[in-house]
């Protein structure tokens, strides 16, 4: 099968397109053909070994796995001996375990993992925003986001930020989004109730209060949005920040019980993606796809990518064509 490997940390460049063995499934496992993949954050991270205490994890000079791909949505090609929740022919979608093995023509899977069935009448490539959807929401749900609540989603143009745009919105509260502006009618076609363009005012000094401050791209900080927080707001962004501050303060806020800065860990699971696939068959949640590029132009999708100007999700179209149909077999 095709599929985008690297053999080295490094650049975009490190990354070639080939031949390698097709995976077969373990008896727990399924197979799935993919037909839409992403490149995001999580990627372009993993190719480089950012930040790099995950090298003893992810290989301490070179990547123990090879082919990246975290978002993913395709068919079940075959099943293992022991699977019963998927059988072959069923369009699925979801999030690979470790973020591995989605840049390829066919991934194997567990069964039990972070998968669901796809939305019904949606293509493959509208539903692989599994990454920034899952980011988005477990921010949310740490903050407990409820109807009567206030939150600033900083940011709200990438992918994390357009997700948590439509997932706040779900949950009931007043969104505000800081966007540059080129998206300030994607932002409040998003739902956002107020928008604000961060390139011509300063959104510190706005005098408005929330109850939520979510930094979605890591490029502001908890010393700038104080002013923006209640007395008990809570701040949260997607970076480590400047010397790591957002993990310090976080710590500082654990034991000092202010709960005023929180980063909480990711995990997904199956009733993640079950609850995203709900929420895209109700028009709650749809992917906002910046550019769509072959598998083989995959490097050039890293390199955009690498840019941090992305708007929403970079689709990878794996099997041209197919991808962008909604009647391969349905389930
Ligand atoms: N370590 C990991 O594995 C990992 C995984 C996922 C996410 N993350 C982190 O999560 C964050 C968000 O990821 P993402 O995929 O959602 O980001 P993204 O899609 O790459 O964000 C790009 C968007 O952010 C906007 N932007 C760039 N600079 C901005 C600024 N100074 N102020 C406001 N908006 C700005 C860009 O538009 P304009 O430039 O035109 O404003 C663009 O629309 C990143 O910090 C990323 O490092 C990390």
């Amino acid at each position: 099968m095709r599929a985008s490997v690297n053999e080295r940390y490094g650049s975009p460049d490190s990354l070639a397109v080939r031949d390698i063995p097709t995976p077969q499934p373990a008896d727990d496992e399924i197979q799935v053909k993919v037909y839409a993949t992403t490149v995001g954050r999580t990627d372009t991270c993993a190719l480089r070994a950012h930040p790099f205490f995950v090298r003893p994890v992810t290989g301490l000079l070179r990547p123990k796995r090879k082919v990246l791909g975290l978002d993913f949505a395709g068919t079940v090609e075959s099943v293992g001996l022991s699977v019963t929740r998927f059988t072959p022919g069923d369009r699925v979608f979801g999030l690979t375990p470790g973020g591995y093995g989605a840049h390829a023509e066919l991934v194997c899977l567990p069964e039990d993992g972070p998968i669901a069935r796809m939305p019904e009448g949606r293509r493959f490539d509208e539903v692989v925003l599994c990454e920034g959807a899952w980011y988005a929401n477990m921010y949310l749900k740490k903050f407990g986001l409820q109807p009567g609540h206030s939150i600033l989603i900083y940011g709200a143009s990438g992918a994390i930020g357009t997700a948590a745009v439509q997932l706040a919105k779900f949950y009931g509260a007043a969104v505000t989004a800081v966007v540059a502006t080129p998206y300030l009618d994607l932002a409040a076609d998003l739902g956002a109730d107020d928008v604000i363009d961060y390139t011509a005012t300063d959104f510190t000094q706005s005098g408005a209060l929330y109850d939520f401050v979510l930094d979605a791209v890591g490029k502001t900080s908890y010393f700038a949005c104080r002013p923006l927080l209640k007395p008990t707001g809570v701040f949260a962004a997607t970076d480590l920040g400047p010397w790591w501050q957002n993990i310090v303060l976080a710590l500082w806020s654990s034991i000092t019980r202010s709960g005023r800065v929180v980063f909480p860990t990711p995990r997904a699971n199956r009733a993640l993606v079950e609850f995203l696939r709900d929420l895209i068959e109700a028009n709650e949640l749809r992917a906002v796809v910046d550019r769509t590029y072959s598998l083989e132009d995959i490097a050039d999708a890293y390199r955009y990518v690498e840019t941090q100007r992305k708007t929403g999700i970079v689709v990878i179209d794996v099997a041209p064509g197919p991808s962008k149909s909604y009647a391969i077999q349905p389930s």
